[in-house]
């Protein structure tokens, strides 16, 4: 079965065609990154125009780079219906509903973190089913215990700030262009790691949740505090980024820990944009070493939003069946755990 997908629930525009035989024929991605910079952040409304402007030349550019054209070109169509922005994700669920009317094939909504917790089955290690999975991404930080496409426990996660928001925040105080995250750990590469401390937030206590709104308090106090007295301000700021950045690391580590002893679940993957990051990948790969488990990522580029993590946990569901009814919808919250699996009704 080929599926295209559609992912338009922030700011990335993303299309891709997965083919259940042949694997990823083709991917495309926009990123509207230069659009909110001067905002320091994403601004809905004109997030939804991009969409709009970029949706289409994306389709048919990816259509024609997978050598595809016209209806009978693809078996369905999945596009993201939530959780996110409900302008952005309107606009690749009408696309990609009408889309799907009009060649005649069936469409699914497909739920983004789901799609996130999904993209390392499209690489070459695909991790089986059961696997632990630590979604951090710009929006969530969750744990979740996942026994096979659509059934999802979710063990903890953040009360407040998601991991990558807390990176953005903090990027942001250090004068970093949105968004921070990548940028805070270029800066912080050249950082001494010795030189603060920051809290690692909830590990005192039992329990799987997390909290990032208080680092990022941390580290505003820390900023104002040693820059009103720097002699250096680039190495101040590059120790602190490297402190923030242990900090995160560090806390998901911990969680990640207990959650693999906890289930004794063998299997780790980690996804999500905050995913991308390279200390992260590097102490995660030594748990799991350590804990004798495998552990599973997305490529970089699949890390961060993208069509074809929609496109691959879309051809799922349309493989048992699924599809929408023509009255499409957005959903700006939309809890994991009510998706069921492929072909069963959720709740
Ligand atoms: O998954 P994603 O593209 O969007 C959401 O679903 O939210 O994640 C974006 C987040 C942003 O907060 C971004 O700063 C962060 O992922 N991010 C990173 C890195 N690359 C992206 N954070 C830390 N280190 C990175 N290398
Ligand atoms: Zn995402």
């Amino acid at each position: 079965m080929r599926v295209l997908g559609i992912e338009t629930s922030c700011d990335e525009t993303g299309v891709a065609v997965y083919d259940s035989g042949a694997g990823l024929l083709a991917h495309r991605l926009y990123s509207q990154a230069a659009v909110h910079a001067e905002y320091g952040g994403v601004v809905p409304e004109l997030a939804s125009r991009d969409h709009v402007r970029k949706v289409v030349p994306l389709l048919d550019e990816v259509l024609r780079a997978a050598g595809l054209t016209g209806p009978g070109a693809v078996d369905g169509i999945a596009y993201t219906a939530g959780p996110g922005l409900v302008g952005a994700l309107l606009v690749g669920a009408a696309v990609g509903r009408s889309l799907a009317l009009a060649w005649g094939v069936p469409a699914v909504a497909v739920h983004h973190m789901e799609g996130h917790l999904l993209a390392p089955m499209l690489e070459p290690d695909a991790p089986e089913f059961p696997f632990l999975a630590l979604l951090v991404s710009g929006g969530h930080t969750q744990l979740v215990a996942v026994d096979g496409v659509g059934a999802y426990r979710v063990l903890g996660e953040s009360l407040d700030d998601a991991a990558g928001e807390a990176f953005d925040k903090t990027a942001s105080l250090l004068g970093l262009p949105y968004p921070g995250g990548p940028e805070l750990a270029a800066l912080a590469e050249a950082g001494n790691p010795e030189r603060f401390r920051f809290p690692r937030p909830m590990t005192d206590r039992p329990g799987l949740d997390f909290s990032f709104s208080g680092l990022k308090t941390f580290a505003m106090n820390t900023i104002t505090e040693t820059l009103s007295a720097s002699t250096d301000e680039a190495r101040d700021r590059a120790d602190i980024a490297r402190a923030f950045e242990e900090a995160v690391v560090d806390t998901l580590v911990i969680k990640c820990r207990r959650a693999l002893d906890q289930t004794g679940l063998g299997r780790l993957v980690v996804s999500g944009g905050v995913g991308a990051n390279r200390r992260l990948r590097q102490a995660m790969s030594m748990l799991a070493a350590d804990r004798s488990a495998s552990v599973h990522y997305p490529r970089i580029e699949f890390c961060t939003d993208n069509g074809a993590m929609v496109a691959y946990a879309g051809c799922q569901r349309l493989l048992a069946g699924a599809d929408e009814p023509l009255a499409f919808g957005a959903r700006a919250r939309w809890p994991l755990e009510s998706l069921a699996p492929p072909g069963e009704a959720s709740a």
